[in-house]
């Protein structure tokens, strides 16, 4: 009888650095270009993206689910963050990666462990200045993922814009050989930019979440009706938010591929925003101009 849907092949799951690393080396000397998804896990369709733009470009997809323990402060979600390895590793089956490399913590960070990354003035504003210490995990992590996933490409997503800039700057100064791909940002229906966080929104919430894309594209419009001048776009954005009981956290408009603020949209830039929408902290961007 003829199966009426193909299961595609299931990872091979990875638990050991070394392990994976001989792997990594061994299709490369076999000359295949492989691709590396950093995650956390609780995969969506924008994680799966990322999947598929390494699938499109590379021979072997490597993808890690690990949470990070180093960026997250102590009052922040680390304990709470949702974990679900068996279904993202379904989810990435059906995406065709090849690897899931799952280390434990132990394995990241094995007992004595203190060296960590601080990566100068792009780390610093907006989520460096909420959340001090987080870039300085995440860009420790991300070196440590690579040097364990030796890979020829990795992948990120533009919703969490400057990890982008700030893995961008790591790897550029650290002498990282590898090419950074950057993808657009995946959004439900209604414009939410996905994200695993948003299983915390109660449906009120996840409501008045929507309020954030609105406020972007707001922006966007009132640029294309001619408003250059930043400090009216944010005035706006506030006046767009102020009746959604959303808490706002910053709002910034940037000059694309930076973090410098600038007055009037005269080229490429970025909107930024965070805000609180109930207990949970969101960000979003879109660019601008
Ligand atoms: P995580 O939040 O799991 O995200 C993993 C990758 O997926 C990041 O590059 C992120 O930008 C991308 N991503 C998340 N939501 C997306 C969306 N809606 N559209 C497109 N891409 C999206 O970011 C991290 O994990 C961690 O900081 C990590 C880099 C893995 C280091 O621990």
């Amino acid at each position: 009888m003829q199966r009426m849907s193909r299961r595609a092949d299931f990872p091979t799951i990875v638990q050991s650095g070394t392990e994976i690393r001989q792997q990594v080396r061994l299709f490369q000397q076999r000359g295949d270009r492989v691709g590396m998804v950093p995650t956390m896990g609780s995969l969506h369709d924008g994680h799966l993206s990322l999947v598929d733009a390494a699938r499109a470009e590379c021979d072997v997809v490597m993808t890690s689910v690990f949470v990070n323990p180093t960026q997250f402060a102590p009052h922040e979600d680390y304990q709470r963050y949702p974990r679900d390895l068996e279904r993202d590793v379904e989810l990435l089956a059906e995406r065709g990666c090849d690897y899931v490399f799952a280390p434990s913590v132990d394995e990241m960070y094995p007992s004595g462990y203190e060296t960590s990354i601080d990566v100068g003035s792009v780390a610093k504003p907006f989520e460096g200045e909420q959340r001090p210490t987080h870039f300085a995990g995440v860009a420790t992590v991300v070196l440590k993922l690579l040097n364990l996933v030796p890979a020829d490409a990795v992948y990120f997503g533009q919703k969490d814009y400057q990890q982008t800039l700030v893995v961008e700057r790591m790897i550029a100064d650290l002498n990282v050989p590898i090419d950074v791909v950057v993808c657009p940002t995946v959004r439900e229906a209604d414009g939410l930019a996905m994200s695993s966080r948003n299983a915390y929104l109660s449906d009120a919430d996840r409501h008045r979440a929507t309020a954030l894309y609105a406020s972007l594209q707001q922006t966007k419009q009132l640029v294309t009706q001619g408003e250059r001048r930043t400090a009216e776009l944010r005035r706006a954005m506030r006046q767009h938010l102020s009746q959604t009981g959303i808490e706002i956290d910053y709002i910034a408009m940037v000059a694309a591929g930076t973090v410098d603020e600038v007055d009037t949209v005269d080229g490429p830039t970025v909107a930024l925003i965070a805000a609180q929408v109930g207990q949970t902290r969101l960000i979003d961007n879109i660019q601008i101009g």
